[in-house]
């Protein structure tokens, strides 16, 4: 399968960026920076996951979970947190002072690093127990994660240690994502599903740390970040161990300048959506999808500020996904059982973009099928009506799905 890379064949792609010089070098700088490989002289450390955005989102596109033979993966990582302890602390999170408590320890995030030759923090591993789940006419298995933390590097974990296992997301089309018009995404959330229909949607409120405003939030797979230029910020911080303004430490100076994350803002904002595969069928899949009702969180399209209207499959709130894809991890207002509605344009791409074909926040998933048969909860009449379905229409979603 020919490999696509997005983050190459970027600047030429862009029309934009044709028209405006300046931003075309700022945009090649911040393709730069995303490839950079930093080192403990530039800030690196002590404690990281990786050195590079790019090992994670290799070719702009998704990570991977370890392999069933329980393989190591950078590509995923291990939230860590605790629940509030006190009311004051609680109160922070009902007021959005921060979004989620760190472990004591350990912080926000399983580092399994280090640049000074000091014991990293731990490690982690995932093994799968199978199941079959059953079709109108066909049995499919599914793979269930079961994580397992090893944490020694800084003592004992805390007891009821928060944890959640996510996978790298896929870069594509952020820029647009971000220039959908808050209020839109609002208009579309029911929490206390008024009108009945089974579907909440539920806004994420993250505070913006330059501003202090409370603002939706769209990125990540619990939309825990409400910018790209945070979102990136936070990479620095959590995966890197590099200080920016936004996430500085002490009264140090920042490791990362300003610049250099407006430039690498620039470029991710710009990453494009790599077109849907050509597919027969097609008309008859975004039938079925409308029918079994995946519209109701994938909503199809939007308008940007700008007034363009996109087609990214995705209403950016959080719904209840059931208890079987809950992790234990509370972000902002995205609870256990709640997860982001991802975008589901370039989905049929992602094997192609750089061989990570892995679905769901934690890569359980090994096909779309599989993605889908996981769906609970708010998700469930969905997920029935596909396994419904005869597997003539089933490949006809799919190769909807592939085209988008
Ligand atoms: C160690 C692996 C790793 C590294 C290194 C890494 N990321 Fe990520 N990235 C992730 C994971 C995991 C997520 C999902 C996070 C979440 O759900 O909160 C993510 C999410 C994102 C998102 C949100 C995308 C979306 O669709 O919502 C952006 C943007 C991003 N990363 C940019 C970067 C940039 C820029 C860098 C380098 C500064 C970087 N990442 C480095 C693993 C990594
Ligand atoms: C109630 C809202 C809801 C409905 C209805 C719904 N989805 Fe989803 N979908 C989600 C959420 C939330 C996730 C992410 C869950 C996770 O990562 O644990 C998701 C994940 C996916 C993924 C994997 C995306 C990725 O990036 O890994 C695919 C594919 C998908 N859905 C397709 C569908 C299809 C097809 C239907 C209709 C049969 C459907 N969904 C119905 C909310 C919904």
């Amino acid at each position: 399968m020919a490999i696509r890379p997005l983050v190459g064949r970027l600047v030429a792609a862009s029309l934009v960026l044709l028209a405006a010089p300046a931003f075309a070098d700022q945009v090649e700088s911040g393709r730069q920076i995303f490839q950079k490989v930093w080192g403990p002289d530039e800030g690196l450390g002590p404690h990281f996951n990786t050195r590079s955005c790019v090992s994670c989102h290799l070719n702009g596109g998704r990570g991977a979970p370890p392999s069933e033979a329980g393989a190591i993966s950078d590509s995923m990582t291990i939230k860590l947190g605790v629940l509030p302890a006190s009311e004051t602390e609680a109160g922070k999170l009902l007021t959005r002072v921060i979004s989620s408590f760190p472990e004591p320890a350990y912080g926000h995030q399983l580092q399994t690093r280090t640049t000074d030759g000091s014991a990293p923090e731990g490690s982690f591993t995932i093994t799968y127990r199978m199941r079959q789940v059953r079709l109108s006419d066909d049995t499919v298995s599914l793979r269930e994660p079961v994580l397992s933390v090893t944490a020694t590097g800084r003592g004992p974990l805390t007891p009821g240690t928060l944890t959640s296992p996510r996978i790298a997301n896929s870069l594509f089309g952020l820029g647009l994502l971000e220039a959908i018009p808050e209020e839109d995404i609002r208009a579309k959330a029911d929490v206390d599903d008024q009108d009945g229909d089974g579907i909440s949607g539920k806004p994420n409120q993250i505070r913006d740390v330059v501003s202090g405003k409370v603002m939706l939030g769209r990125f990540g797979w619990k939309a825990g970040q409400p910018s790209v230029r945070q979102q990136n910020a936070a990479a620095f911080s959590l995966d890197m161990g590099l200080t920016t303004s936004l996430f500085p430490k002490g009264g140090t100076r920042p490791e990362v300048s300003d610049e250099v994350l407006a430039a690498l803002t620039a470029f991710t904002r710009t990453l494009p959506v790599p077109s849907g595969q050509p597919g027969t069928n097609v008309d008859a899949g975004k039938q079925l999808f409308h029918q079994a009702g995946c519209a109701a969180c994938h909503t199809p399209t939007h308008r940007t500020k700008d007034g363009t209207t996109i087609a990214p499959y995705t209403d950016l709130l959080l719904h209840d996904m059931g208890d079987e894809l809950a992790d234990r991890f509370l972000e902002g207002d995205a609870d256990y059982w709640e997860w982001r509605t991802p975008p589901l344009w370039g989905i049929g791409r992602n094997k192609d973009v750089n061989g990570n074909g892995f679905y769901l926040h934690d890569g359980r998933a090994r096909t779309l099928l599989e993605a889908i048969l996981w769906h609970g909860g708010e998700g469930k009449k969905a997920r029935d009506a596909v396994a419904a379905m005869s597997a003539k229409e089933r490949d006809q979603l799919i190769a909807f799905l592939n085209s988008l």
